[in-house]
């Protein structure tokens, strides 16, 4: 097979010929030697290929060279050698090279200098091919596999919860129709028809699933349904959310990965929920350490540090209205007014992680008026088992909580605000037969990205960010 870099570097200097496949990262030259850094993504660094006119190189190899520029696509052959280079175990001094595509400097947009992430986003079919962007993308892919590996360690099933649904999980009406209907159509023959512009609504017998349909704002509901069957299940894939949003923590497309567990309490919850988190940092420090390494040097230094101080500190647990208490004592330094009842706006969070509590910290019963319809109410008439995570410098990471499994109770909670029982029947079936307590959580996956790399624009987690008016590649 093919070589990748990651393990030609770490291979013994011997002399054997090698052939490294990749991209030319830069290419410099003095008189008879010409070094070309050639990086395949496989790792952040690059193998160094020496060529040498003194020992005299084809004509052939030469026509090639000159080809060479930052981005061109090649294949070489030389010997691996002990390189005399610091910051390198090995090099190749090689004989041969072919290019397989060149990248004219003219217009070829990724030259050496480090360009701004905000000009990268404009390229996101090219910004893989950079340092940063290689590194997210490789912890993104490693920290994927962590969710797994975690999940399977603990006796959960993988629930492939579906994206297109009729209900409405956060209850926030905040959703991306899915519509085989043409609206042109629609709206020509309301015209023509002279519908009365106060009544009309569009009639939904006639789409594609007989019903109005959405993209999912979460697979929730659809994992309670597996967990009171399987006991521990998780689901883990797309999220849409249509909130006109434009922050560094918002896409309009995440990931999210959603555990569901029967028999289990909100403080059962909240220590998975911990686990959890401490878990991935563990990941990212013993299967990831050279790209957080280069985060930590290079995007948010302290980084690692960080990390290893959350791994072994308790998470801090407090009661929204404890939290409420500590806002409203420095009230004056908020934009927003901190009262009990409000919801907690992203300076109160960071307020709470960054100064209070310098780390993470789960909020727990908040008040069930800005809170899910799902969420098991206290025995005070005037909160639910919440718990939200919030992590310094980015806020909420989880949002999570019991459920009502009471039939009464959530049949009274959803009349109460206005939702339409017949919606539910299917979810109310759960409560209906063989309900058990049960809990669960939604990890942002793009947010605990952003906690692991120190990158601070979400769009930059993603490999193509969809955020309002931004859906280009
Ligand atoms: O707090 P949320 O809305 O909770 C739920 O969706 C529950 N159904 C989860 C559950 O209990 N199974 O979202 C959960 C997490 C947030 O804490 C945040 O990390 C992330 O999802 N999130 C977003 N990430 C990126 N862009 C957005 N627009 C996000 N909205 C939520
Ligand atoms: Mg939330």
């Amino acid at each position: 097979m093919i070589p990748l870099i990651k393990d030609i570097l770490t291979r013994n200097p011997n002399g054997e010929e090698i052939t490294v496949y990749g991209w030319v990262r830069t290419k410099r030259e003095t008189k008879n030697l010409i070094f070309i850094q050639v990086n395949d993504g496989s790792c952040i660094d690059s193998i160094q290929l020496t060529f040498d006119r003194d020992k005299g190189l084809d004509a052939q190899t030469e026509k090639e060279l000159s080809k060479i520029t930052t981005g061109a696509s090649v294949r070489a052959t030389g010997a691996l050698v002990k390189s005399p280079a610091s910051g390198q175990a090995v090099e190749i001094a090689a004989h041969t090279v072919f290019v397989y595509g060149e990248a004219p400097a003219e217009t070829f947009p990724l030259q050496k200098k480090r360009h701004s992430f905000e000009f990268l986003r404009e390229i996101a079919h090219l910004r893989a091919r950079t340092n940063t962007f290689g590194a997210v993308a490789r912890m993104r892919s490693q920290m994927a596999f962590a969710v797994h590996s975690f999940f399977r360690e603990r006796g959960f099933q993988y629930v492939h919860t579906p994206l297109i649904t009729a209900s409405d999980c956060e209850g926030a009406g905040e959703m991306f129709h899915v519509t085989t209907l043409n609206m042109q159509e629609v709206v020509r023959k309301a015209l023509r028809d002279k519908a009365d512009p106060e009544t009309f609504t569009i009639d939904y017998k006639q789409d594609f699933f007989e019903k109005e349909a959405n993209l999912t704002v979460s697979g929730q509901l659809e994992a309670e349904t597996y967990a009171t069957a399987l006991s521990r299940v998780y689901t883990f894939g797309p999220t849409f959310r249509a909130e006109n949003s434009n922050t560094t923590r918002h896409l309009s497309e995440f990931w999210m990965i959603e555990p569901e567990m029967a028999f289990f309490r909100l403080e059962d919850n909240m220590e998975l929920a911990e686990e959890f988190i401490v878990y991935l940092l563990k990941w990212a420090i013993t299967h990831c350490y050279s790209d957080l390494k280069f985060f930590d040097t290079h995007v948010k230094p302290g980084l690692i540090d960080t990390v290893e101080h959350v791994i072994q500190t308790p998470f801090t647990r407090i009661s929204y209205t404890e939290a409420v208490k500590l806002l409203e004592k420095k009230a004056s330094v908020f934009e927003f007014k901190p009262y009990w009842g409000c919801d907690l706006q992203s300076e109160h969070e960071k307020y709470l992680t960054d100064e209070v509590f310098k780390g993470p910290v789960i909020v727990t019963d908040y008040p069930k008026e800005i809170k899910a319809f799902y969420m098991k109410q206290n025995e005070d008439g005037k909160t639910v088992r919440a718990m939200d995570m919030l992590v310094p410098a980015l806020g909420e990471i989880i949002g999570g909580s019991e459920r009502e499994e009471n039939l009464a109770a959530l049949e009274s909670r959803i009349t109460e605000l206005g939702l339409d029982i017949k919606d539910y029947w299917w979810y109310l079936d759960l409560r209906r037969y063989g309900t058990v307590p049960h809990s669960g959580f939604g990890l942002g996956f793009e947010r605990l990205l952003l906690y692991i790399t120190g990158m601070t624009n979400i769009r930059d987690v993603i490999p193509f960010p969809r955020t309002p008016k931004s859906a280009e590649f």
